[in-house]
């Protein structure tokens, strides 16, 4: 069986584009190195938030397939590698798994096929590192015998005003031709393409997007800090800010960021930046302010505490909202672990209610879980607001009989401390 597309790589970013795909009326099929992952699509499960699995149960009936077969990806005219660009052990990028799939594709490559790189990586990646690997895997020549392309995905889990279709794209290429065939292949499913003049100018675009809002969120961290020190309302002077119709783009304060962007992809500049000689200053002095943000809540939450004569051995406190941002279920990277961590390092004894998160842990040691955000409030001295989920009511929050230190700047009421 040929296919019209084979997704390499399916979590939150391959899996999204597999169903646009698929809903477009593409023949699909997906290789995941997960055998769990591949099993539970199959049997029509998802495992990626914001993809149901009665959206699962179409692809399949639409012909959908997963496998760990990497040599499905020759049967296909694309593939699109959406495989994950983490970090390694030592801070710095980790391209494994773009390698290791590159080669996988390499071994199936046909003249005339189109791959293209999804993965958020720095400048030069397409180029540099899957290029070589494609053609020496193949003895086929990018840009002659096979397209090469590069394009960034800007899914926003959570987002229920934009998805992948009315998203414009940044599509490109190794050459013009491979960058048309990348155009004719994502304008199947998705609106409006936007063509770079080529992979390192879309592969630095999705990471100066991402860079601006990491430096944008630290400096509204550093004003909070600022405002925390001289008693200035920050929750105020952002409101007021706000109000300007232009020049000024709002961002909120909080314990810090997490997901698998925000908080790495700066990491992946930096590091390019470092390898050409170049430091990146606005990188540096963005990474310093948020990575002081979960202590700086921890600090106000033991403060909190204090003022209510509870040493923080005697105390609980629960953390709302262990995802990353609101109403999803991902907690990668989390500012909810250091904030457990830093409390849980003074003695205070912690546990967190969020309806998205089955089970959470930091520093290696899971949180009790609290099931009901009743129960959560009436069995904690404080309650800190990481994440304002839509499904919490205010009300509940804000009548609980325990504190609440709200890192959001939502609520008010006479037990409400805002960050
Ligand atoms: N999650 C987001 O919101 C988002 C948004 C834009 C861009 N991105 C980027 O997209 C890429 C993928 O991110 P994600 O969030 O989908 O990751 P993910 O962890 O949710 O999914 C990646 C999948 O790839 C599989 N995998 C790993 N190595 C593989 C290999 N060699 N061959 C086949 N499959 C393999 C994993 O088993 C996993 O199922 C990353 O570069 C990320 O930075 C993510």
């Amino acid at each position: 069986m040929t296919a019209d597309l084979a997704v390499v790589g399916l979590g939150h970013v391959g899996l999204p584009l597999a169903r646009a795909a698929c809903a477009a009326g593409l023949t699909t099929i997906g290789h995941d190195v997960s055998a769990a992952v591949v099993t539970g699509l199959n049997e029509g499960r998802s495992h990626v938030g914001g993809v149901t699995d009665a959206d699962v149960a179409d692809m399949v009936a639409a012909g959908f397939r997963a496998t760990d077969d990497a040599s499905v990806t020759g049967r296909a005219d694309t593939v699109v590698i959406c495989v994950p660009t983490g970090l390694g052990a030592d801070g710095t990028p980790d391209l494994g798994a773009v390698r290791a799939a590159s080669r996988a594709v390499a071994r199936g490559l046909r003249p005339g096929m189109l791959v293209v790189l999804e993965s958020t990586s720095y400048p030069g990646t397409t180029e540099d590192v899957v290029r070589p690997l494609l053609e020496e895997g193949s003895g086929l020549r990018a840009g002659t015998d096979f397209h090469l392309a590069y394009s960034p995905e800007r899914i926003d889990p959570g987002n229920r005003q934009f998805g992948i279709g009315n998203t414009p794209k940044v599509v490109s290429g190794c050459t013009p031709l491979c960058a048309k065939h990348a155009v004719a292949f994502y304008g199947r499913f998705v609106e409006t393409l936007v063509v770079s003049r080529g992979t390192r100018e879309a592969e630095m675009a999705k990471l100066l997007e991402n860079t601006y809002r990491y430096v944008n969120i630290a400096l509204v961290d550093e004003v909070a800090l600022f405002c925390d020190r001289t008693g200035i309302d920050v929750w105020d002077v952002l409101h007021c800010a706000s109000t300007k119709p232009f020049g000024f783009a709002p961002f909120r304060p909080g314990a810090g960021v997490g997901g698998h962007c925000i908080p790495v992809d700066p990491r992946y500049l930096a590091a390019k930046a470092e390898a050409e000689g170049f430091h990146f200053r606005m990188l540096s002095a963005a990474h310093d302010v948020v990575s002081r943000m979960p202590e700086h809540v921890v600090g106000r939450a033991v403060g909190l505490l204090g003022d209510m004569g509870k040493a923080p051995e005697e105390a609980t406190v629960v953390l709302l909202g262990v995802a990353y941002k609101p109403d999803v279920a991902d907690a990668r990277e989390s500012p909810a672990a250091p904030v457990a961590s830093g409390l849980r390092a003074r003695g205070v004894t912690v546990r967190y209610h969020d309806p998205y998160v089955p089970e959470f842990a930091a520093d290696g040691t899971f949180l009790e879980r609290v099931d009901s955000l009743p129960d959560a409030l009436a069995g904690a001295d404080l309650a800190i607001l990481l994440q304002y989920h839509t499904s919490y009511d205010m009300t509940t929050l804000t009548r609980a009989d325990c504190a609440l230190l709200d890192t959001r700047g939502m609520a008010s009421g006479a037990r409400v401390t805002l960050l």
